[in-house]
């Protein structure tokens, strides 16, 4: 199997992306090929640099013996030529990203993707940001990226 590089991407990177990130950490573990992976996750925006997942994340995600780890950081321009894929989480995101997208036709550049593309049991166009509202949807979040995310490794391998 060849090697493949993903990055996540959402707002803040301390809900969405690194619960994906975590999801999907737990699924190559599974099926035994985490080590085909480089696998990260980062936010647009720069305000929570270097803290922990939000704790309602990490505790929803803890519920189904899942633990996100990861740290949060800022997207950087480099992004695009160390990873395959960047998936970002809604529409705003996507947009943000493609417009920082060098503007060539270098192959290396990463494919540039929407997280809900590979859903097949939602209706959600965009995988909700749960940060301003109540408990029920960060389970709520964790319910759709278990599903986008198994079917994104079902996509590309
Ligand atoms: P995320 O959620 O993008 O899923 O990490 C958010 C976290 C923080 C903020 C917005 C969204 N914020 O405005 O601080």
């Amino acid at each position: 199997m060849k090697q493949f590089s993903v990055l996540f991407v959402c707002l803040g990177n301390i809900c969405r992306s690194p619960a994906a990130e975590a999801i999907f950490l737990d699924l190559l573990s599974k099926k035994k090929i985490k080590d085909k992976f480089l696998v990260d996750s980062a936010g647009t925006g720069s305000w929570h640099i270097g803290k922990k997942a939000d704790s309602r994340m990490r505790f929803a995600a803890k519920q189904r013996n899942l633990e996100i780890l990861s740290k949060a950081r800022q997207f950087q321009q480099d992004d695009f030529y160390k990873f395959n894929y960047i998936l970002t989480m809604d529409n705003s995101n996507f947009e943000h990203i493609i417009n920082l997208r060098p503007k060539s036709n270098d192959t290396n550049i990463a494919n540039v993707l929407k997280m809900q593309e590979f859903s097949s049991k939602f209706e959600e166009t965009e995988v909700p940001d749960p940060y301003f509202g109540g408990e029920d949807g960060f389970d709520y979040v964790l319910d759709i990226l278990e599903d986008s995310v198994s079917g994104f490794l079902k996509d590309i391998i």
